[in-house]
């Protein structure tokens, strides 16, 4: 036998599907997770916490998640929160509660003992850090992820397994409590935070409830793909609010991107094969950072108002504005997009023409890909191309061959522009209203 015959021979197995945000978020993961899960047996959020806030329209009610993946409302998925993600239990628990009043099964949940808890005294670093910067604020959902990441990054962070070693949680407590405390009467001149109440709080409340939760994810996960199941690991927030990639210091503070579900669930990159990018037919931005095709005035308002962009937890308007295919271009390349899921086409009927961003101007010089450096973007106006809109109301649409031609060759633009194919549209936010796009 020939000596080099059997050396790289692939092992048969089922590849993993990450679906990720490619703009700045709630462009509609929720609703496609929920979709494309149907056909999966696990689904497993890398990275987030209850900043992110999916939707799910199922039969006209409407389900907002933060936490549990949005694969929950199929009995025959595990559901997986990695170790990437950062946990809030009280809203975890909340969260369970509320599916298992509406009938969902909660026993397929699976915790990762790896995942970091947020404690209170996150929440109000979060809100306290914000309040200091003033109008040089985030905008931060003030869930406390930002100071619940960095604890992880400066090891002072407490994990969920802790919850299951009572001397070592207040141990740890204890330790980082004497930081935290200064800093809060120190530099903020606030209470100092109570220890005896959060050690009760997380052992003895939290603790009972979230116990048979609390799992090996890496291995579960690893034992669903060696028995040829298919996962899907669902990103929270998004492309452009990545920590390493997205528009700094706007941003979370975990890697949304494809890569961080490596990462967050703890698998190596060859077992992703498919990688959903889910985007708006615009965009928006919830909070503060630099958006170039952001809309003012009416048109703005009124795609606000259609598309009742306001935030799932945090209610807060999202900004409008044109869908920015220069962005999308650099999506596409940092997170090896296979395929596009475009939503809320629906809400562009009725317009009048619509812009597409197709580079950027900066200082008389067009730029197809997006600038590295911030203040170059800062200082980058869109260049666009105008096409037709279209008045027909599309929502019912089941079928490409149903669209109005200007809506199909909005699409085609689109994907022109992006190189990558679109291949499910949203016309609504029911979990039937979605058209299979291309094959
Ligand atoms: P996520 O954070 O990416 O899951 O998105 P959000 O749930 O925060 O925001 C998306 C909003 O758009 C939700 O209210 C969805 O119900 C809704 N939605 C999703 N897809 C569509 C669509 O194709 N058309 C319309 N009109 N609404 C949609
Ligand atoms: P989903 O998963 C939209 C934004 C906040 C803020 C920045 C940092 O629903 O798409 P953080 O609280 O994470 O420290 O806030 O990130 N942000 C989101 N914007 N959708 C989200 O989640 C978001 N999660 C965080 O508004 O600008
Ligand atoms: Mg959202």
């Amino acid at each position: 036998m020939c000596r080099h015959t059997r050396l790289f021979e692939r092992e048969t197995r089922v590849p993993a599907t990450v679906l990720v945000g490619t703009q700045w978020g709630d462009e509609g993961k929720g609703k496609f997770t929920d979709l494309v899960a149907k056909e999966m047996s696990m689904v497993v959020r890398y990275q987030g916490g209850h900043n992110a806030g999916h939707t799910i329209v199922v039969d006209g009610e409407s389900f907002g998640l933060q936490l549990v993946p949005s694969g929950c409302l199929y009995d025959h998925i595990t559901t997986v929160l990695g170790n990437g993600v950062v946990v809030d239990p009280k809203v975890l628990i909340a969260e369970m509660d509320m599916l298992e009043s509406k009938g969902f099964d909660m026993s397929h949940l699976k915790l990762s003992g790896n995942a970091h808890l947020i404690l209170p005294y996150h929440q109000e670093l979060d809100m306290l850090t914000e309040r200091r910067l003033g109008r040089n604020k985030l905008g931060t959902t003030k869930r406390g992820i930002g100071p619940a990441y960095a604890d992880k990054s400066t090891r002072v962070g407490l994990r969920v397994q802790d919850l299951l070693d009572p001397k070592i949680f207040r141990e740890k407590l204890d330790q980082v409590l004497k930081e935290k405390n200064s800093v809060l009467a120190k530099v903020f001149n606030r209470l100092p935070a109570d220890a005896d109440a959060i050690a009760h709080d997380y052992l003895e409340v939290y603790r009972p409830r979230l116990e048979p939760h609390i799992a090996d994810t890496v291995g579960l996960v690893h034992e669903a793909l060696e028995s040829g199941q298919h996962v899907l690991f669902e990103g929270a927030q998004a492309t452009f609010l990545d920590l390493d990639h997205g528009t700094y210091p706007f941003v979370t503070s975990s890697n949304p991107v494809a890569g961080g579900a490596c990462i967050g669930a703890g698998i190596g990159p060859r077992h992703i094969d498919r990688v959903i990018g889910v985007g708006k037919a615009y965009v928006t931005r919830v909070g503060s950072g630099p958006f170039p095709t952001e809309l003012f005035g009416d048109l703005g308002d009124t795609i606000v108002e259609k598309g009742r962009e306001y935030g799932v937890n945090t209610k807060r308007r999202r900004r409008p504005g044109w869908f920015d295919a220069v962005m999308m271009r650099h999506a596409v390349r940092l997170n090896s997009l296979s395929e596009l899921a475009i939503t809320k086409l629906d809400i562009l009927g009725g317009l009048g023409p619509l812009q597409v961003c197709v580079a950027y101007d900066h200082q008389g010089e067009r730029l197809e890909q997006m600038p590295y450096h911030q203040s170059v973007l800062h200082k980058c106006t869109p260049i666009y191309e105008e096409l037709p809109g279209w008045d027909d109301d599309i929502s019912g649409s089941t079928e490409r061959s149903q669209l109005p031609s200007a809506t199909r060759d909005y699409l085609d633009f689109l994907e022109a522009q992006v190189g990558v194919p679109i291949r499910l549209v949203g016309v609504g936010p029911g979990r039937e209203q979605f058209i299979h796009y291309a094959a």
